[in-house]
């Protein structure tokens, strides 16, 4: 068993104010949890408490049921794999491999063992007497998380390991770490800025912020309820769109500047105690569609302008507005509005987002 478990985790660089504060997350066994956040937020600095690479100022980690603050990085039964791989660059792949096990002192038998078999699962057979310099960034990355396979650790935390390559070699990538995590059956941490990759590769995400948890869920629980505003507009692209509103009518209508939308039925009760109240309303752009598509439950009909128009072959994106108010929707490829062009618009209402303006926590529907 490896759960990793963080309690009330804090962290100070020296006299500074925390750069993490009151963490606590509960990683299970051979799950695969992602930390999501934009850069700066903290989420290397967590990681590497996790790996002991960094001292915990208050709190405890736990791996497995041991509290391990006090255990040095290589007792913790992990492997780590960075951005910046870390190889080795004078020696062969064969032996950027090994050079774990022999300073373990593993049998010279059990390293070519391990070495062959995690050669063979990541396609480095042929490649083992290179140098890392005549690998490509794809092959030198396959080789840093090989380095982690052939320790056989109980948790693997990966710190962007993506963000060097290009963009069809880190979707290929991604889907290979996935699978390799669900086939060597260890748990995983793994930290990104990257929304998208957050949300394919976690069986859960953590959502970080200024060094705070901001939600944690599965990829379409975080989705499909954001609990604050910043979640609401890291996760999704395009992203969510906002819209200021003042609850009326004794909170079945919501007002914007230059349109209004009935409330969901599902947030009537909620709303009721904020007439008179500013708040931030969510709309996802695919809650949107033109008028004449079908739709289920309420919609309201909003008249929109087309600023720009976006093709991304399977859908188009469209960036309307009306007057002040903007709103980004996706349309069908085939048929776009003309930039300037008017588009008769439904917004599905039960599908809307209600967030307290001065808290930006999630108003409950
Ligand atoms: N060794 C350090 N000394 C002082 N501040 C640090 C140190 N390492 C990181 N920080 C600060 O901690 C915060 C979080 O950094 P980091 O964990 O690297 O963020 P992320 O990985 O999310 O981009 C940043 O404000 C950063 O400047
Ligand atoms: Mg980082």
């Amino acid at each position: 068993m490896a759960d990793v478990i963080l309690k009330d985790v804090e962290k100070r660089y020296g006299d500074n104010s925390p750069v993490i504060t009151g963490v606590n997350l509960e990683i299970r066994d051979r799950e695969f949890m992602v930390l999501v956040g934009p850069s700066g937020c903290g989420k290397s600095t967590l990681l590497r408490m996790v790996a002991g690479l960094e001292e915990i100022t208050a709190g405890t980690i736990s791996i497995g049921d041991k509290v391990v603050n006090d255990v040095p990085p290589k007792d913790r039964d992990i492997a780590m794999v960075f951005q910046s791989y870390a190889l080795y660059p004078h020696m062969s792949v064969r032996e950027n491999l090994e050079f774990g096990l022999v300073l373990r002192r593993t049998p010279r038998a059990e390293i070519d063992r391990l070495v062959a078999e995690a050669a063979k699962i990541l396609g480095l057979e042929e490649f083992l007497e290179r140098r890392p310099k005549e690998l490509s960034g794809g092959q030198r990355q396959r080789v840093a998380l090989g380095r982690a396979i052939v320790r056989k650790p109980s948790v693997f935390l990966f710190d962007e390991p993506l963000s060097n390559l290009d963009a069809k070699l880190r979707v290929q990538m991604r889907a290979e770490i996935k699978k390799l995590q669900h086939r060597l059956g260890v748990t995983a941490i793994y930290v990104t800025h990257d929304q998208v990759e957050a949300m394919t590769m976690g069986n859960r995400i953590a959502v970080l912020n200024a060094g705070k948890i901001q939600q944690v869920g599965t990829p379409l629980e975080v989705y499909e309820r954001p609990q604050n505003l910043f979640v609401a507009n890291f996760i999704g692209t395009p992203p969510m769109n906002f819209i200021r509103a003042t609850v009326a009518d004794g909170g079945s209508l919501l007002e914007a500047k230059t349109f209004s939308l009935p409330s969901p039925a599902a947030a009537r009760g909620a709303l009721a105690g904020r007439r008179g109240k500013t708040i931030v309303v969510g709309i996802r752009p695919e809650d949107v569609v033109e008028s004449g598509r079908s739709t289920r439950g309420a919609t309201a009909p909003v008249e929109l302008t087309a600023d720009l128009v976006e093709t991304l072959g399977d859908e188009v994106v469209v960036h309307g507005s009306r007057g002040e108010d903007e709103i980004a929707f996706k349309m069908d490829p085939h048929n776009p509005p003309a930039f300037g062009g008017k588009v008769a618009a439904l917004v599905q209402i039960d599908r809307l987002h209600l967030f307290d303006a001065d808290t930006e926590q999630r108003i409950a529907n």
